[in-house]
């Protein structure tokens, strides 16, 4: 078989300089999930529809294992089939719209089942929306053969009462797609019609069928800003949906966004406000709290990463406490049994098992041992204005608070930073640092200060 996508058209109705079929649903453009699914069949081709004029979306395409087609100008979803006939050679074709991501492989397959066991020439995969649309219309003669499908702009008074719909989706012969050359112009539009060829196989004593095999949440067609997001609504759904089949909780499912590649472990308990991007995994019997966002991380098991927290590229070993309101920034490993406390902000830094920094503190470039204690206000100043330099701090090392470590510097094992040290120098093993001018008090200073007012 082979597959043909039809991504040519203007996606006008999105009112966006993007191409509509590169808009995403996380972070995965549209156009990826139609290519995903059509890659499960094991096709012998795929062949995506492109406008050449087009230049972002024959960019990316250009990356992925498919064929580009071009369709000249976009005159319609027959005129983009007729551009990618002349390159097909299987004898069966699946075509699906760009715009149409969520289908399930199960529907498919069985889709592909029902065309191949009952012999047909064409078959349409179809639906009944629940919301009021601008798909095409099944119309079915009174004996339930499929007779044509109507699109919105040409249905009677009579007809807005059908509401079998037109996926998009189809399996025909490649005889049966050859008629796509006798599809005339429709003269409303002043496009040609790919659904037209219903009517004419028909017609010709085609054996033709309409499967309804699945829901809106399936073959939603994506045009507008509002089908946007309800695609990503429906996806959300069925993914959350998914997961807590698996054995994660969730406090409030219809609040909580999971990209497609992330995966998450039994017992964890997600509170509500979550965001889980690209390919984030979480471990067994985590808890992440309400308006934490993790994109790409790693984290183990029984890890806690507590409100408003956001982590971006990192790695969280087990048994470790981020937040509340923690950064975590590219590069970061944090290792077993960790506290990475309020108002910490770790970058490109790697931290020993035990470490705690529990307080308002900035970790750049550092590479940090075990059991350390990183006292409040800490801040590793890792740029001189042109380099970044690294910090190094070695295991059960202590680190007074609202200490300033001047890098590039390195503290050895043991040693003891006072609170409140500008430390510029390495500091050796064993040994206290501090760099504190020292106090003076004066005494009776208050009382000779108000006799003067
Ligand atoms: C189309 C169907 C409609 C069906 C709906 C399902 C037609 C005439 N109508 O309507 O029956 O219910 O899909 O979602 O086919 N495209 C091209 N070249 C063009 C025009 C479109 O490649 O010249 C591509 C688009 O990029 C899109 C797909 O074909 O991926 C469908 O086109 P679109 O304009 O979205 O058709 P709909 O109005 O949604
Ligand atoms: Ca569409």
């Amino acid at each position: 078989m082979d597959v043909v996508i039809l991504a040519a058209g203007l996606g006008t109705r999105m009112k966006s300089n993007l191409p509509k079929v590169l808009h995403r649903i996380f972070d995965i453009p549209i156009i990826d999930y139609v290519i995903d699914t059509a890659k499960k069949i094991n096709p012998k081709n795929i062949f995506v529809v492109l406008n050449p004029a087009i230049k972002e979306t024959i960019e990316y395409l250009s990356k992925k294992d498919v064929q580009i087609v071009f369709q000249n100008e976009p005159r319609g979803t027959a005129h983009a089939l007729l551009s990618a006939l002349p390159y097909l050679k299987s004898d069966r074709l699946l075509i699906l719209n760009g715009d149409t991501p969520l289908l399930k492989i199960d529907t498919l397959e069985k889709f592909i089942e029902l065309f191949n066991k009952n012999s047909l020439d064409l078959a349409i995969l179809s639906f009944y929306p629940q919301r009021e649309h601008s798909y095409g219309r099944i119309l079915r003669k009174p004996n339930g053969l499929v007779e044509k499908i109507i699109e919105i702009t040409e249905l009677s008074e009579e007809q807005k009462v059908l509401s079998e719909s037109n996926s998009g989706i189809y399996i025909l012969t490649m005889n049966t797609a050859a008629l796509v050359r006798q599809i005339k112009e429709n003269q409303n539009k002043g496009e040609f019609y790919l659904t037209d060829i219903v009517e004419l196989s028909v017609k010709q004593g085609k054996k033709v069928e309409a499967y309804p095999l699945a829901k809106e949440d399936e073959l939603i067609g994506i045009n507008t800003r509002a089908e946007l997001s309800l695609a990503i609504k429906y996806l959300r759904d069925r993914i959350v949906r998914e997961w807590m089949e698996k054995g994660v909780t969730f406090y409030d499912p219809y609040s909580v966004w999971i990209s497609p590649k992330v995966s998450i472990g039994q017992e964890t308990v997600i509170y509500p406000n979550v965001f889980l991007e690209g390919s984030t995994t979480i471990g067994h019997n985590c808890t992440i709290y309400p308006g934490v966002r993790l994109k790409d991380c790693k984290i183990e098991d029984n890890v806690e990463i507590k409100d408003c927290t956001v982590a971006e590229n990192s790695h969280i070993m087990e048994g470790s406490t981020i937040g509340p309101f923690a950064h975590l920034r590219p590069e970061t490993i944090i290792g077993k049994n960790c506290k990475i406390g309020n108002f910490v902000e770790v970058k490109k830094s790697t931290i020993g098992d035990g470490t705690k920094a529990s307080h308002l503190s900035y970790l750049g470039d550092a590479q940090i041992g075990r059991n350390v204690n990183i006292g409040a206000g800490t801040i590793t100043c890792n740029y001189d204005g042109k380099k970044k330099h690294k910090t190094i701090i070695e295991d059960n090392v202590f680190i007074g608070s609202d200490t300033q470590l001047v890098a590039p510097v390195k503290i050895n094992k043991d040693a003891y930073v006072g609170a409140g040290s500008t430390i510029t120098k390495e500091v050796p093993e064993g040994s206290l640092a501090i760099s504190r001018t020292p106090q003076k008090n004066i005494e009776g200073w208050t009382k000779k200060r108000r006799e003067k007012e």
